[in-house]
């Protein structure tokens, strides 16, 4: 937490349960060095009181638009000019659709309004709330809208129930913010990144795929986004909305993928393979539909794809490589294997079966310097470490050269 010493945010607080995570969130901020400003809505207030905020940060708590103690009655502007960021934890589902509609009715939504630095929305609420429609849509608005969300997070709910809604941990947030607030490392530096599964066809209709999401791809290219780099998104096909800012060339076969690859390598410093690439494809797709036959058995030929990463690795003058490595067992030895063959960098190696389509990961890095354990977080936690180390190996790559 040292890095953010002297970085000061405001911290929205709305109505729900875990409000109370909020005052452990304010407890960890502080003691990293960064000065919070707590707003609560009315709502909040139920949950737990100002004097707890107050407490805790060390400054009075704001609530309402009028408040006497901002000298010029414009608390809704004030407050938040020289912050950077405003963070807004737990936000529940009537703020969040607030927010994405522009509403300004209460201090702390006229504060987003009108600010002039990031917003960070840490939702919470319950798990059918956060599944609705509506509140889908609103979240993918504020994505729209440069809104970086964090979580949230699946689990056990107050209410009794279980599923995806519950706010992250105190401590997950706060490094969040950390890494969000952090110097931005990859400035200037191009990234280029493959993401998602491929889509080998056999027919018309069907084909190859694989469980691959795309969350950990599309997280990193947010981190590295965040962290100041121009980023090249090469994407298999996945349902998520790709970080704003970032280049998006969507494929659906692994060719397709390693033509995109080929046009922008040049440009590239980094090259970060997080693709679930097929191995294989089928040798002369059909282009009409295969009927059934009476045949008992129908045999497809598959022939090897072009291997992306190596290909990228065994360039002359090679960008900065990392791969992924998503294994069932022996985890070490095979991503040690695989780093080794295909000559990159850092091998970022995670268990197959934890990591696919989850939220969460948990990974190890491996590199020349050794190897290095990343405890299970949300991707969007690991993929800001997984950039902070990047940087640190890039920077002393690129001073040798
Ligand atoms: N990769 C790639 N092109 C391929 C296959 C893999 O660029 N055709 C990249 C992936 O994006 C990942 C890394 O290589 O960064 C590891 O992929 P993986 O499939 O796990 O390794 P393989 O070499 O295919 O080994 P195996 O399938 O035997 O585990």
């Amino acid at each position: 937490m040292a890095d953010i010493v002297h970085q000061q945010i405001v911290l929205g607080v709305t109505g729900g349960i875990s409000a109370y995570k909020a005052a452990d969130l304010v407890r960890e901020l502080t003691q990293g060095g960064v000065e919070v400003q707590v707003v609560m809505t009315e709502a909040a207030t139920g949950f737990v009181t100002p004097a707890t905020f107050q407490a805790l940060s060390g400054k009075p708590v704001y609530t309402d638009m009028w408040d006497g103690r901002v000298t010029n009655s414009m608390a809704h502007i004030e407050l938040s000019r020289g912050k950077n960021a405003i963070v807004v934890a737990p936000a529940s589902a009537d703020f969040i659709a607030k927010l994405a509609h522009g509403l300004a009715g209460d201090l702390l939504s006229t504060l987003c309004i009108a600010r002039e630095c990031p917003l960070i929305v840490a939702p919470a609420m319950n798990r059918q709330m956060w599944d609705h429609p509506a509140t889908r849509r609103n979240i993918e608005q504020l994505i729209r809208d440069g809104v970086a969300i964090l979580g949230p997070a699946s689990g056990d709910q107050a209410c009794g129930e279980f599923g995806p809604g519950r706010m992250l941990e105190a401590q997950e947030i706060a490094e969040a913010i950390t890494a969000f607030l952090a110097p931005k490392i990859l400035r200037g530096v191009n990234v280029l990144l493959t993401a998602g599964p491929t889509f080998e066809p056999i027919d018309a209709v069907r084909g190859i795929a694989n469980r691959s999401s795309g969350k950990m791809g599309y997280a990193i290219a947010r981190a590295a986004l965040d962290a100041g780099a121009r980023v090249a998104l090469v994407s298999g096909p996945v349902s998520l909305t790709a970080p704003a800012g970032a280049e998006l060339t969507r494929v659906e076969r692994a060719e397709e993928m390693f033509e995109a690859v080929k046009r922008k390598i040049s440009h590239a410093d980094i090259f970060i393979g997080v693709a679930a690439v097929a191995d294989y494809r089928v040798d002369r797709p059909r282009r009409q539909k295969i009927k059934k036959t009476e045949k008992k058995q129908l045999q497809l030929k598959l022939v090897p794809n072009p291997d992306i990463l190596a290909w990228v690795a065994s360039r002359p003058r090679r960008p900065f490589c990392v791969g992924f490595a998503a294994e069932t067992r022996n985890l070490d030895a095979y991503a040690d294997e695989k780093r080794r063959r295909k000559r990159v960098q850092l091998m970022v190696a995670n268990l197959a079966q934890e990591a696919v389509g989850s939220d969460n990961n948990e990974v190890m890095l491996l590199d020349d310097t050794g190897t290095r354990r990343l405890a299970r977080a949300p991707k969007d936690v690991i993929a800001r470490q997984l950039i902070a180390h990047i940087a640190k190996l890039y920077k002393g790559v690129s001073r040798k050269r």
